[in-house]
């Protein structure tokens, strides 16, 4: 066969523009060598796949600032003094040397450290700091709350390890990891009108699929039915969900793989995805998660619409919700289970 010019200069051509179009995808890959560890019985593939490099990057971004040393009591309490302290209604209980030592670390944990209204200045008019002109100090307040919520009454997930400010904050005003209810893009009306939610590229939930992008307040934003969808009769019997729920439970789970850097079989044996009795203890952790992480966003981040300013406010004016992703930020246990809370016991008790 005799190659004309032509044919050749397109066959070329046809050449470059596929490694030009192979080259972005391949950077995307992970290369070998991998590490794995089996989790479950042999034979059934639950087992945990980590690239090595990755988990090196994810280890430098979760270093902790070294707890402060614990302080000598004054053996005052704050509530007994009303000259220093005017409008203390979480922390009355604290003793007046414990309670400056958590300012220090609030500080620390969620103010930023340069600008305006770096430091104290951040919840304070330093002038007068029992006002509570400042909506940051309002919010702060509920987030002790909160915080004391989640590690007394939340154990069945948070365990002794419990959370503090820096569990989410990591030094700064709004945690790297939050969202709002998702309007979606505007479109065209009549037959087009919904999307179910489908097909709109979007990261970081469901992972770029072709899922619905807000699975999360559906499934995250207030109390909720238990997470049911494989049917369990042969004929479909009202049993089960219809597939708009399958697919907002698949794209829920792939935000929840994501936040903790795990695959399903973390949680699940991938053979029978909805029996308890074969999957992993984490699985029993997680829907307490799924519990708490409701119940926040619905009485703690809801109770503040009025507090947070528009511009922190979503799209539809509402307030910033907490995800799973939040508190883990990539890793199973956040901040790989090392326990700060432990050195600030006035976070664990229970609220009044
Ligand atoms: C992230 C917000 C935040 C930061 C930053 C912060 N505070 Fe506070 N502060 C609060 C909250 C909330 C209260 C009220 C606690 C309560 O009601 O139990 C408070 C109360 C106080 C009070 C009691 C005032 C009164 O008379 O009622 C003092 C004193 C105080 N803080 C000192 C400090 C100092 C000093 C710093 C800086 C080292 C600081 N705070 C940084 C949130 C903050
Ligand atoms: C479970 C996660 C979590 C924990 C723990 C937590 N926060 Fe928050 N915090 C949030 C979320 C989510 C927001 C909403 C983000 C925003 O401001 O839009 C927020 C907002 C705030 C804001 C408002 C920031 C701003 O500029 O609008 C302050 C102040 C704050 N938190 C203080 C605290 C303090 C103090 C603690 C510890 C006692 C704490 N938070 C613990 C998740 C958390
Ligand atoms: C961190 C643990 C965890 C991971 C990881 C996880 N799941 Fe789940 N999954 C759960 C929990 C907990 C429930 C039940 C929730 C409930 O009861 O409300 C559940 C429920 C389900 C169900 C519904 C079961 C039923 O009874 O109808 C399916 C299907 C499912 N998961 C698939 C997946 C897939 C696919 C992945 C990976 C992309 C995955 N899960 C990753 C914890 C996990
Ligand atoms: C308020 C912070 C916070 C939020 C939000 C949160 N977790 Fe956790 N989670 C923790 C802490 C702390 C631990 C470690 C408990 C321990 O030491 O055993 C943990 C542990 C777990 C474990 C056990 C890990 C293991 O290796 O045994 C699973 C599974 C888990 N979380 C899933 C979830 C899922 C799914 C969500 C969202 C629905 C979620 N978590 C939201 C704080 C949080």
């Amino acid at each position: 066969m005799k190659l004309s010019a032509t044919t050749l200069t397109a066959s070329l051509l046809v050449t470059v523009i596929a490694v030009l179009l192979i080259i972005p995808m391949m950077l995307q890959w992970e290369r070998p060598p991998m590490d794995s560890t089996q989790w479950g019985s042999r034979g059934l593939g639950m087992e945990h796949i980590v690239n090595p490099r990755l988990a090196e990057k994810l280890k430098e971004k979760n270093v902790l600032p070294t707890p402060d040393d614990p302080v000598p009591n004054d053996g005052k309490l704050v509530k007994d003094d009303h000259e220093n302290y005017k409008n203390v209604q979480v922390l009355g209980d604290l003793d007046t040397a414990q309670f400056n030592r958590l300012m220090g670390a609030i500080t620390l944990w969620v103010a930023p450290q340069d600008g305006d209204n770096a430091g104290c200045a951040y919840c304070h008019n330093t002038d007068n700091m029992a006002s509570d002109e400042k909506y940051t100090k309002v919010v702060a307040r509920r987030m002790l709350q909160m915080t004391r919520t989640i590690n007394s009454t939340y154990k069945t997930h948070v365990a002794e390890t419990g959370v503090t400010c820096y569990t989410c904050h990591r030094g700064m005003p709004v945690p790297a990891n939050i969202w709002f209810t998702n309007p979606g893009p505007k479109q065209a009306g009549g037959f087009a009108a919904s999307r179910q939610g489908q097909n709109v590229a979007h990261e970081p939930i469901p992972a770029f699929a072709a899922l619905p992008y807000d699975p999360l307040t559906p499934l995250l934003s207030k109390p909720g039915e238990n997470i049911r969808i494989v049917a369990t009769t042969a004929l479909p019997e009202g049993t089960g969900g219809d597939v708009r729920k399958t697919e907002t439970t698949y794209a829920l789970m792939m935000h929840m793989s994501t936040a903790l850097g795990v695959n399903c079989t973390f949680c699940h044996n991938t053979r029978a995805f909805s029996n308890w009795q074969q999957s992993r203890p984490q699985r029993v952790t997680a829907w307490h998660g799924i519990q708490m992480v409701r119940d926040l966003n619905a009485n703690y981040l809801g109770s503040l619409a009025n507090v947070f300013p528009p511009n922190r406010k979503g799209p539809d004016g509402d307030v910033a919700k907490l995800d799973c992703a939040t508190c883990h930020q990539g890793v199973n246990k956040p901040l790989y289970g090392f326990s700060m809370a432990k050195s600030y016991p006035e976070l664990s008790v229970p609220n009044p």
